[in-house]
């Protein structure tokens, strides 16, 4: 065997040997990305930084009231877009607790006080019932409305989806109440 032709196999072997380890190398990087900690409900970019100019905050994130939408809102759309919350609460008369509690008749009906629900802290010390207009800003911006609320929902932005939503709301109940 020639010395070149030696060289020639000493060059393969080493070049299938790095190219071994790069593979190896590259495989570690993917197949164990780094695991982040996955959010269960992923939280939409809610608050926007205000910029150094001290620009005005975006229009969408200000909560506009619904009342004057209520009466021509579009309830069925509002049962669809009650899909968001439907992982946490249930609807229906007598239903369940879930993460959160039942929502049937919430409409007027006093605040923190579904029967066999551990509210926050914070929601046993919201007062009232819940309005048309408390139940706005409450979907709007769960945290905004009751500080410290265990009710980890990113909110609606768009007016429309929470008017159509809340007129959904309302008719959940034997006797709903009237509109604004
Ligand atoms: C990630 C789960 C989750 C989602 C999604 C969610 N909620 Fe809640 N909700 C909660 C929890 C938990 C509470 C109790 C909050 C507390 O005690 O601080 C709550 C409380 C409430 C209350 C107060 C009820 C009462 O008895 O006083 C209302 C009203 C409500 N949610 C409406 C909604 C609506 C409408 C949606 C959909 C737009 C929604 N929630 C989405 C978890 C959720």
């Amino acid at each position: 065997m020639s010395t070149l032709e030696l060289n020639k196999i000493v060059a393969a072997v080493l070049v299938a040997g790095i190219i071994a380890m790069m593979a190896g190398f590259a495989s570690r990087l993917i197949v164990h990305p780094k695991s982040l900690a996955q959010q269960a409900y992923p939280i939409q970019a809610a608050e926007s930084a205000p910029s150094a100019g001290g620009a005005q905050p975006a229009a969408a994130d200000k909560l506009e009231p619904i009342a004057p939408l209520l009466a021509a809102a579009d309830v069925k759309k509002g049962e669809a877009a009650a899909k968001k919350c439907g992982a946490c609460h249930t609807f229906a008369d007598g239903g369940k607790n879930l993460v959160g509690p039942n929502l049937w008749n919430v409409v007027n009906k006093a605040k923190a006080q579904s029967a066999g629900f551990a509210y926050s802290d914070a929601m046993k010390k919201s007062e009232g019932a819940w309005s048309y207009e408390s139940l706005n800003h409450l979907i709007w911006k769960p945290n905004d409305y009751v500080k410290g609320t265990k009710m980890a929902f990113a909110g609606i932005r768009n007016t429309q989806e929470r008017a159509d939503l809340v007129a959904y709301l309302r008719t959940l109940s034997a006797n709903p109440a009237p509109l604004p």
